[in-house]
């Protein structure tokens, strides 16, 4: 008899692991536990045990009883938790919960644009801090003090003792790299600079540039007019054209101002708002580095030549997105920033 209990209890949990419906568990109830049922039965029968045995049994077959009752109750309550993904309970219909998805502001997509150009024809990119010392700035940069072209460079200067300042141009990041790097060196710095200038529709306090300049010991005029020739026909596409103005920067000599052929009206001059007529837009500023320029971070004189340029973002992204004023780009307003 005591076998039978084992052997019923074994079923009954089995089965009512197994059972897939409420009306299945249900049914199990009967099977087992109702009064006609498999339980009840034995109950009737428990005469027919030992009087030895008797109390035993009767305590084993009510164990049996609560295990079965027990599992049953827990079965069915997990049989009548809705799963979660009942279909029939999802309307699908409903209106879901949209999200927005950000994008890149069209400055940063011009400097990755642009940085990724040059990075293919193996510049590296480097960044440098906002707050510079004046040497950097300046004088490293064959800046004098005194000197009346440093008006160009109109800054912001920081209340320290050491003449710290927001820096005017992406310039002196030349200096950092070539103080602690020795040629050959290509690079490529995007950044924001600062000058006091009052804001309209092409001056900002606040703007960005990509400074790019290559060092080493054979570097001539004309690979800096390749490079750039190069990165203006992956920039503005295959037509465009180039030409170098003879212009003053301390930095380079000589110094070239460069224009790209209107991308508007493509050199067919007569009335066009983006270039006036002229046929040509200025795009940056670029000339062979200046030896007091390698004097100032150390190199030996003589030894090494190379080339830099500067360009405004601000001025590339407003020409190549046909954008007519710079105060659009700080503004934050959506309805300008989602069109690109
Ligand atoms: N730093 C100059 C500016 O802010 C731009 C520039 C001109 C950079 C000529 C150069 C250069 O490296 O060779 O106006």
């Amino acid at each position: 008899m005591f076998a039978d209990l084992k052997h019923i209890q074994e079923q009954a949990l089995k089965e009512i692991e197994n059972a897939a419906t409420v009306e299945e568990l249900d049914k199990l109830k009967v099977k087992y536990l109702s009064r006609k049922g498999l339980l009840p039965e034995y109950f009737k029968n428990i005469k027919s045990v030992s009087t030895q045995e008797r109390p035993q049994f009767g305590k084993a077959l009510n164990k049996l009883k609560a295990d079965i009752t027990r599992e049953a109750d827990n079965k069915s309550r997990q049989l009548k938790k809705k799963p979660i993904l009942a279909c029939g309970d999802i309307d699908f219909t409903a209106d879901g919960i949209k999200t927005r998805l950000g994008k890149e502001h069209i400055i940063n997509q011009t400097i990755d644009n642009t940085c990724a150009i040059f990075e293919k024809m193996g510049f590296e990119v480097v960044e440098g801090p906002e707050v510079e010392t004046e040497f950097n700035n300046f004088t490293g940069l064959n800046i004098p003090l005194n000197h009346p072209s440093r008006d160009a460079f109109d800054t912001f200067y920081l209340k320290t003792q050491e003449r710290l300042l927001l820096r005017s141009h992406t310039s002196p990041v030349q200096i950092r790299v070539m103080k602690n790097c020795a040629p050959p060196l290509a690079v490529v710095v995007p950044g924001k600079v600062y000058r006091p200038d009052a804001t309209d529709a092409s001056h900002s306090f606040m703007f960005h540039q990509i400074e790019g300049f290559v060092v080493s010991t054979d570097i001539r005029f004309s690979d800096l007019k390749g490079v750039l020739d190069l990165f203006a026909k992956e920039l503005f596409g295959p037509d465009i054209k180039m030409r170098f103005r003879p212009h003053f920067f301390p930095f380079t000599e000589p110094s070239a101002e460069v224009d790209i052929s209107c991308i508007i009206c493509s050199s067919k001059k007569g009335h066009c708002s983006v270039c006036g007529g002229k046929g040509w837009l200025e795009v940056l500023g670029a000339g062979m580095i200046h030896p007091n320029v390698f004097k100032h971070v150390g190199y030996p004189a003589g030894r090494y030549r190379g080339f830099a340029f500067g360009m405004g973002i601000e001025r590339i992204a407003m020409l190549k997105c046909g954008i007519g004023d710079i105060r659009l780009f700080f503004e934050n307003d959506l309805r300008f920033l989602e069109q690109f």
